[in-house]
C-alpha cells in the first residue's frame, strides 16, 4: 500500500481568507495531513475562488502537502505552474479534459502526485484505463462549485467499487471523496474504503477547527478498526 489508510484534508475554501496562516496553524495542530485547495475558474464551475499566487502564498505558509483541485475548463493550460507554486497533489475531472491520460501523465512528468476526479453524474467506470496513472482517485460527494452543500450518498457505490477494483487488480491509489463530509457520514465513508477526506463547513465553520479535525480522524480510525 503506498497510502495512508486515513487523511484528513482541511478544504481553505471555508475558512476566514483574511486569517489564512492561523486557519492553516489551527488544523495542523489538530493532526491534518494535507491541506485541499479548490481552484474554480467560472467556466467548468459556476464560481471563481483562487489560484495560483494562493498557492505559492500557502507553500511559504505550511509544510503540508497541498491537495490542488483543479476545477477548471482543460486544466492541462494550468499543470506546470500550479506545480511550481508548490501543489504536491494536482487533481484533474474527467470532465473538464478530452485528454485526461495526456494531463495526468503532465502532472507526474512536473513532478506531484496525479490525481482523477469524477462528478456525482460521472459513473466511475470512465476512469478504469487510468486507474494505473493515478495516485489518487478523487469521488465528488457534492456538485462542484460551492462549499457547505449536502452530501450525495451516490458517493457511497462509487467508492465501494473503486475499493474493490483496487483489491482485485492491486491498484495503490487512494481514494479521496469531497463535498459534505461531517461526523455523520465520515465513519461510513471511511468503512466504504475510502481514505482522504477532504472537509471544509465542517472543519473551519465551527468553533474549533483544531479539535473538528481530530474529531474527524477518530471517527474514522475507529471505524476502520470496526470493520469485519
Ligand atoms: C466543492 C469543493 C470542496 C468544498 C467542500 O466544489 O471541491 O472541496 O470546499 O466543502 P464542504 O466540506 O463544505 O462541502
Ligand atoms: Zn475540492
Amino acid at each position: 500500500m503506498t497510502y495512508a489508510p486515513i487523511e484528513i484534508a482541511p478544504s481553505i475554501l471555508a475558512s476566514d481568507f483574511s486569517r489564512l496562516g492561523e486557519e492553516l496553524k489551527a488544523v495542523e495542530q489538530g493532526g491534518a495531513d494535507v491541506v485541499h485547495v479548490d481552484v474554480m475558474d467560472g467556466q467548468f464551475v459556476p464560481n471563481i475562488s483562487i489560484g495560483i499566487p494562493v498557492v505559492a502564498s500557502l507553500r511559504k505558509a505550511t509544510r503540508l502537502p497541498l491537495d490542488v483541485h483543479l476545477m477548471i475548463d482543460r486544466p492541462e493550460r494550468y499543470i506546470d505552474e500550479f506545480v511550481r507554486a508548490g501543489a504536491d497533489r494536482v487533481l484533474v475531472h474527467q470532465e473538464a479534459t478530452p485528454h485526461l491520460d495526456r494531463a495526468l501523465s503532465m502532472i507526474r512528468e512536473a513532478g506531484a502526485q496525479a490525481g482523477a476526479v469524477i462528478n456525482p453524474s460521472t459513473p466511475v467506470v470512465m476512469l478504469s484505463d487510468v486507474l494505473d496513472k493515478v495516485d489518487t482517485v478523487l469521488v465528488m460527494s457534492v456538485n462542484p462549485g460551492f462549499g457547505g452543500q449536502k452530501f450525495l450518498p451516490i458517493a457511497f457505490s462509487k467508492i465501494r467499487q473503486l475499493a474493490e477494483w483496487r483489491a482485485r487488480y492491486n491498484g495503490g491509489y487512494r481514494i479521496e471523496v469531497d463535498g459534505g463530509v461531517d461526523l455523520e457520514n465520515i465513519a461510513e465513508l471511511a468503512q466504504a474504503g475510502a481514505n482522504t477526506f477532504v472537509a471544509g463547513t465542517s472543519i473551519f465553520r465551527t468553533p474549533d477547527a483544531a479539535a473538528a479535525t481530530r474529531e474527524l480522524r477518530r471517527a474514522a480510525t475507529n471505524a476502520l478498526s470496526q470493520r469485519v
